[in-house]
């Protein structure tokens, strides 16, 4: 039975990135794609950014893959307004998707693309897991005229859970970014990583980092991390920091899992309201987002694998998307990939 796919183009340069995406599977199989309006798209459809069938959509999924959401004509500083990344939100915790995958790996083609230098970033490969259905992002909000709050709340139970991805993730070590000299989730996210760390995992090297000093370090010694494990606002943030030792953000792509359903794929890269609409958007993010899908959604390692080899084929071919300081638009690059798959 071929493999059923909820996609959510969204907004910006999404639909323009999923469009090749849908070209790439149809030359590895047979897969049913099934498109939903999502996001700032779904807002001016229906006025809520995931619809109560879309993400009934998503739960009957084999998989789920979205491109990306938002743009300036959804911005508002109202929070009664719907907002795109609300549907982010709701289709990330509607499926229970508290593990969030985002692999760093420099191709050694794009090593003079990356603002660091050479040396600097040769031999990274490291893994951000970061936990996507807590915290900060899910706490309570308040607003007045004049002050605001958002609270970070963590359980014992949503630590340990994303603790044991990291650790069973890792061959020898897991550095846990928290900042435990001021927040109190962070002491506690300390405590229980330790906890599981000491019970089931000894065999791995665990070292607690500060994210502020994490932040440093990525950029110093990448070649020192393996997994790098941490909550939901500090992943976002070290995760676009760690894009940039591949040479450019359009080259990063995350896979979400951890529910009893589905698995949810996309770049981590945004919408580039920027850009978007002139075909210029690198589509390989996507196409490695795919790959991921394929591996951790659907079990098919081998077109996975393939795909990251024509990405890695295409790029030492000489393909340059203006992100990584070249000229191909989208077009151009995706067929300089599918030319690859044979
Ligand atoms: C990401 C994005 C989202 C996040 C935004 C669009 C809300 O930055 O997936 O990293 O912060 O989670
Ligand atoms: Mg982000």
């Amino acid at each position: 039975m071929a493999h059923r796919i909820v996609t959510l183009p969204g907004d910006g340069i999404g639909p323009e990135i999923m469009a090749p995406a849908v070209d790439l599977l149809s030359r590895l199989g047979e897969f049913e794609l099934q498109e939903h309006p999502f996001g700032g798209a779904s807002i001016d459809l229906y006025g809520t950014a995931l619809t109560g069938e879309t993400l009934a959509a998503c739960r009957s999924a084999d998989a789920v893959l979205l491109a990306a959401v938002g743009g300036p004509k959804w911005d508002s500083t109202d929070p009664g307004a719907p907002r795109p990344e609300q549907g982010l939100f709701g289709v990330r915790e509607g499926l229970g998707l508290f593990a969030n995958l985002r692999p760093v790996r420099p191709l050694p083609a794009l090593y003079d693309a990356s603002p660091l230098r050479r040396e600097r970033i040769e031999g990274t490969d490291l893994l951000v897991v970061r936990e996507l259905i807590g915290g900060i992002y899910f706490g309570e909000r308040t607003r007045t005229a004049d002050a605001a709050s958002d609270l970070c709340t963590y359980t014992r139970a949503e630590i340990e859970r994303i603790a044991r991805v990291a650790f069973e993730a890792a061959s020898s070590r897991v550095a846990s970014v928290d900042k435990a000299n001021v927040m109190e989730t962070s002491r506690l996210w300390r405590e229980v990583v330790s906890e599981v760390h000491a019970r089931e995992f000894a065999h791995i090297e665990l070292e607690h980092v500060l994210v502020d000093n994490a932040a440093m370090q990525l950029v110093s010694q990448p070649t020192r991390f393996e997994v790098i494990l941490t909550e939901n606002l500090f992943g976002d943030i070290l995760s676009d920091e760690a894009a940039m030792l591949t040479g450019s953000i359009g080259m990063l792509p995350s896979a979400s899992l951890g529910g009893d359903g589905p698995g949810l794929f996309e770049p981590v890269h945004g919408s580039a309201p920027d850009i978007a609409g002139q075909g210029a958007a690198n589509p390989l993010a996507m196409f490695l987002s795919v790959a991921l899908m394929l591996r951790h959604g659907l079990s098919l390692e081998d077109e996975a694998a393939a795909v990251e080899s024509a990405v890695d084929g295409a790029l030492a071919a000489g393909l340059r998307t203006r992100d990584l300081g070249g000229e191909a638009g989208t077009a151009e690059a995706t067929r300089a990939v599918l030319d690859r798959l044979g």
